[in-house]
C-alpha cells in the first residue's frame, strides 16, 4: 500500500515536477494537499515543456488520477485557464478530482494580498500576490468560501457577506480602496459552479478507498519545508503546511498510511521573496547558478536568489518531515566549478552551530561555515547510472547524503524526463 509524500526540502523550486512526473507512470493518484497557484512546476515531456501552477503534475500521465485535496486553495479562473491550456495541447484532464472542502480564492482575497504587501512596504513578505495568505486567513477565521458553497446560492451569499463585512471597512477606511460588492462576487463565483461540478468529489473517501485497494498514491507538496507556516522561516513563509504532516490534514489520510516521505533537494539552494538565506551569493557565482540553473520563478517570473548547498537545512528537513529518501536535482548545474563550497554548519555570534537555530534572531545572524569539495568538468547529462558520474560528482553526492541524514535515491542530471539516475526505486 504505497502512499508516498514528495515535498521540497528547501525553500521550494527544487524541481518537484520532474520527480512527480518520473513516478507518475506507476502512480494511480497524484494529490496536491496544500497551497494553490503560488506553486510552479515545470515538467518536460519529450520536446514539450509544461508549466503547472495549481494542477498536480500527474495530470500529464494518462493512467493517473490527479486530485486537489481539501487543504488546497483554488482560484477557479486560474484552474480553468490551466485546464484550457492543457486541453489545447491535447492533454486529457477529465479525470481531475477536486475536494468540495477545498477553499476558494476569491477576487477580494487577491486584492487584500496585494494591498497588504504594499502597506508593509520594506517589511513585505514578497508574496506571489495570488491571494494565498488571505484565503487561508479566512479559512482559519471561519469566514472562508469552500467549493461546495458554490452549489447553494443562499449560503454562498451569507458567507460572502460575512467575509466582506470587515474587509470592506478595512479596504475603504484603512487602505483607501473602493468597497467590494457582495452581489458582484456571488455572481462571479456562481459563474464557475457548472464547469467545476464534474470534478467535485469526496476526495477523502476516494483516496482512503484507493489505499485500501492497494493503489499507489503520491502526495505532492507545493513550496518547501522552509516555507512552512509552522516549521519554516516565519514570517517569511507561505500560509500552509508543505511539510509531511500537511499531507495528512490536507488530504484526509492518517499518518499510519504514509509509507515513504521523499524530500526533493536541489544540489545548491534558491529562494524567492524576502527572508534569511545564510548561503546566498551576491557575486558572479550566484549569477552563474541563476543563469545555468534557469532560476527564474515559473509563477511570478521573478529572479530567484541563489546560493551554495546548505546541509544544516537538509538535516532539518530530514527531521521535521521524517524523510526516508532524497531526490537530488540539478546536479548538472554544478558542472564546471573547480571546487564547490557546501555549508556544513553556521557561525552565530562567534559560536559554531550544527543544527538550524529555532530563534529567528539567531537565524538572521547565521553565517555559513563552508567545506570545499572538488568539482568536475565532464558533461554528466547523459549519465544513466551512479557509476557513470565522474568520481568527484559521485563524492559530492555521497558527501551530501552523509551530511543530510537520508539516502539519495535519485539524481537529476538534466531537465528532461529521462535525465534522471535512479539509485533506489521509490516503489
Ligand atoms: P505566498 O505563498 O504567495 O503567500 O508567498 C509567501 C512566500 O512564499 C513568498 O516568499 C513567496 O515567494 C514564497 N513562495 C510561494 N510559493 C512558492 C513556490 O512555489 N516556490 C518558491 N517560493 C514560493
Amino acid at each position: 500500500m504505497p502512499a508516498l509524500v514528495l515535498l521540497g526540502a528547501q525553500w521550494g523550486d527544487e524541481g518537484k515536477g520532474k520527480a512527480t512526473d518520473l513516478l507518475g507512470g506507476s502512480v494511480d493518484y497524484v494529490v496536491r494537499y496544500q497551497g494553490g497557484n503560488n506553486a510552479g512546476h515545470t515538467v518536460v515531456v519529450g520536446d514539450q515543456k509544461y508549466a503547472l501552477h495549481l494542477l498536480p503534475s500527474g495530470i500529464l500521465s494518462p493512467g493517473c488520477t490527479p486530485v486537489i485535496g481539501n487543504g488546497v486553495v483554488v482560484d477557479p479562473s486560474v484552474l480553468f485557464s490551466e485546464l484550457n491550456g492543457l486541453n489545447d495541447r491535447g492533454v486529457d484532464t477529465s479525470k481531475l478530482l477536486i475536494s468540495g472542502n477545498a477553499h476558494v480564492i476569491t477576487p477580494y482575497n487577491v486584492t487584500v494580498d496585494k494591498v497588504t504587501e504594499r502597506f508593509l512596504g520594506k517589511r513585505k513578505i514578497g508574496t506571489t500576490g495570488r491571494g494565498i495568505g488571505p484565503t487561508y486567513a479566512d479559512k482559519i477565521n471561519r469566514v472562508g468560501i469552500r467549493i461546495q458553497d458554490l452549489y447553494d446560492e443562499s449560503i454562498l451569499t451569507q458567507k460572502v457577506e460575512a467575509a466582506l463585512d470587515g474587509k470592506n471597512q478595512l479596504l475603504t477606511k484603512v487602505f483607501n480602496r473602493r468597497a467590494i460588492e457582495v452581489g458582484q462576487v456571488v455572481e462571479e463565483l456562481l459563474g464557475y459552479a457548472d464547469r467545476l461540478k464534474p470534478y467535485v468529489a469526496d476526495t477523502v473517501l476516494v483516496l482512503n478507498q484507493a489505499l485500501e485497494q492497494d493503489k499507489v498514491v503520491l502526495f505532492e507538496g507545493g513550496q518547501g519545508t522552509l516555507l512552512d507556516i509552522d516549521h519554516g522561516t516565519y514570517p517569511f513563509v507561505t500560509s500552509s503546511n508543505p511539510t509531511a504532516g500537511g499531507a495528512c490534514t490536507g488530504a484526509g489520510v492518517g499518518p499510519t498510511k504514509i509509507s515513504r516521505v521523499i524530500g526533493i533537494l536541489k544540489a545548491y539552494t534558491t529562494r524567492v521573496g524576502s527572508g534569511p538565506f545564510p548561503t546566498e551569493l551576491f557575486d558572479e557565482d550566484g549569477e552563474a547558478l541563476r543563469r545555468i540553473g534557469g532560476e527564474r520563478g515559473v509563477t511570478t517570473g521573478r529572479d530567484r536568489r541563489c546560493g551554495w548547498f546548505d546541509a544544516v537545512i537538509a538535516r532539518y528537513a530530514t527531521r521535521v518531515n521524517g524523510l526516508t529518501d532524497f531526490f537530488l536535482t540539478k546536479l548538472d548545474v554544478l558542472t564546471g566549478w573547480e571546487q564547490i563550497p557546501v555549508c556544513v554548519a553556521y557561525e552565530i555570534d562567534g559560536r559554531r552551530v550544527e543544527e538550524l537555530p529555532y530563534s529567528q534572531t539567531d537565524f538572521h545572524h547565521a553565517k555559513p561555515v563552508y567545506e570545499y569539495l572538488p568539482g568536475w568538468s565532464e558533461d554528466i547529462t547523459k549519465a544513466k547510472s551512479f557509476s557513470d558520474l565522474p568520481k568527484n560528482a559521485q563524492d559530492y553526492v555521497k558527501a551530501l547524503e552523509e551530511m543530510s541524514g537520508a539516502p539519495i535515491s535519485a539524481i537529476g542530471v538534466g531537465p528532461g524526463r529521462d535525465e534522471t539516475i535512479e539509485v533506489n526505486s521509490f516503489l
